[in-house]
This record gives structure tokens, sequence and C-alpha cells, in this order.
């Protein structure tokens, strides 16, 4: 059995106060503990103060992005060891806004993801294709060259400690999901290049669904059998709602 992974993506949303409150509120609902790992990611500033409220509990921390560098004159980076000092066991890696925004690249997508290996980090790496690029029946190529950049280089024991999450721009913060069908023929093809390199590491690789992704639809999704969790933004800001996602799983 694969494990199973409900992530927060919680992006430029709360100061420490306010991601103490969410956090509180998620520790008192009732969530499943046993059978799924759950996962927030709250910005920077508010790592620390997180990982003082869920030591000891059953939710993970994580980062949304980390620097390519070890250390030294990178204004603004934030390092894997200054991440693994505030308590984060995973971060996010190449989500679609740091591509759009940022302009990264597989390329650095690939350093990051070969630094968080190194570092002992759960490293959650983000590919989907645009609406474009769907439209055009350009989905497998595109989402393809992201999964063989990316992972580039990576031995099978590597791969067996990566997540993939599987992120349709177009349905990121829109409202529109893709069908369990899309998403489910998507993490397949993932998962059938993956296991190119290593068999066995695609067999154990959870492979995340994040857009839009509600209490409402979540069930459907993760019934699919490639799909083995979400990665959630909007609905994660909202403890109900976020509980009745991980409750779904
Ligand atoms: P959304 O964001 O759930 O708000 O669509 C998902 C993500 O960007 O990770």
């Amino acid at each position: 059995m694969r494990e199973i992974i409900i992530a927060g993506n919680w992006k430029m949303n709360g100061t420490v106060a306010e991601t103490e409150k969410l956090l509180k509120e998620l520790l008192a609902g009732k969530s499943k503990k046993r059978g799924v790992t759950v996962v927030v990611c709250p910005s920077f500033t508010s790592l620390h103060a997180a990982h003082k409220i869920l030591k000891g509990s059953h939710i993970a921390l994580g980062a949304q992005d980390m620097s390519a560098h070890q250390k030294g004159a990178f204004t603004s980076e934030v390092s894997a060891s200054m991440l693994l000092t505030v308590g984060a066991r995973y971060v996010i890696l190449g989500h679609s806004e740091k591509r759009q925004y940022h302009a990264e690249t597989d390329e650095l997508v690939n350093a990051k993801t070969r630094l968080a290996f190194a570092s002992g980090l759960t490293p959650i790496v983000c590919v989907g294709e645009t609406l474009d690029q769907r439209e055009s029946g350009q989905t497998n190529d595109v989402v393809g060259t992201q999964i063989n950049g990316t992972l580039a280089g990576f031995t099978g024991e590597q791969l067996e400690k990566a997540v993939i999450a599987y992120e349709p721009v177009w349905a990121i913060g829109t409202g529109k999901t893709a069908t369990p069908e899309m998403a489910q023929e998507v993490h397949k093809f993932i998962r059938d290049r993956v296991g190119q390199v290593d068999r066995e590491a695609a067999h154990s690789l959870p492979i995340l669904y994040g857009g839009s992704v509600k209490a409402d639809n979540a069930e459907g999704l993760l019934k699919q059998p490639d799909i083995d969790g979400a990665l959630v933004g909007g609905a994660s800001l909202k403890a109900d709602d976020f509980i009745a996602i991980i409750n779904a799983a």
C-alpha cells in the first residue's frame, strides 16, 4: 500500500498569529490520525511558530520552496538546513506559481530536489500543464518533459523518497478541477514514466493531485488507483474544509 498524503499549501497567507490559530483549529478537529500523512506548508515566517505547536502531533510541517544553494550570498533565499532547524520535513518544489512568476526551470527544480534528498527533506515536486497545452493535446509531452527534467539523474533509492504533485495549472485556484478520470490518466502516465527509471520506486511513489481540491470533490479523486493524496491550496486555509478533505482520504 502506498502512503496517502494530504498536504496544505498555504501560499502567501497567514501572519504568525493567524497560522497559530488555524493550526490549533486543525489539531482540535476530528481528523483521521491513522493511514493518512497530513502536512501543512505555511509561509517561511510562520514555520518556527508552527513547529512549536505541531511538535508531537500527527501533522507534519513543510515549506513552500527552498534555495538550490547550501549557504552564502543569496539574498532572500532560505536553505534546506534552515528549514530543518525550524522543523520542516517536506518542501514543495517547482510549484507552477514559482515556475510562472519566478521563471523556475526543470533544471533549477532538479538542483533543489537534489539538495532536498541530500539534506533529508522530502521534496514534493510539482508538475502540470497549462490550459493551452492541454487543449492542444500536449499534456503528456509537457508533463513527461517536466518529470524527466526535474527527476534527472536520481537513483531508484532517491526516487523512493520523493513525492510528486500533479497540478494542472488551469485548475489551480480557478474552481475548475480535473475530473477524476482526467487526473488518473496523467497520474498513471507519471507513474509509468518514473517506472522507466525504477519500477519499485514508481510503485511506492505517492502522486498527489492538486488544483481546486475541495471537500466535495476529494473523494472521487482520491478513489482513483494512482491518486495517492492531494496538495490543497484554498481549501486548506479553513480548518473544517481541510479536515473534510483529510477524512475523505
Ligand atoms: P488550489 O491550489 O487548491 O487553491 O487550487 C492548489 C495549489 O496551488 O497547490
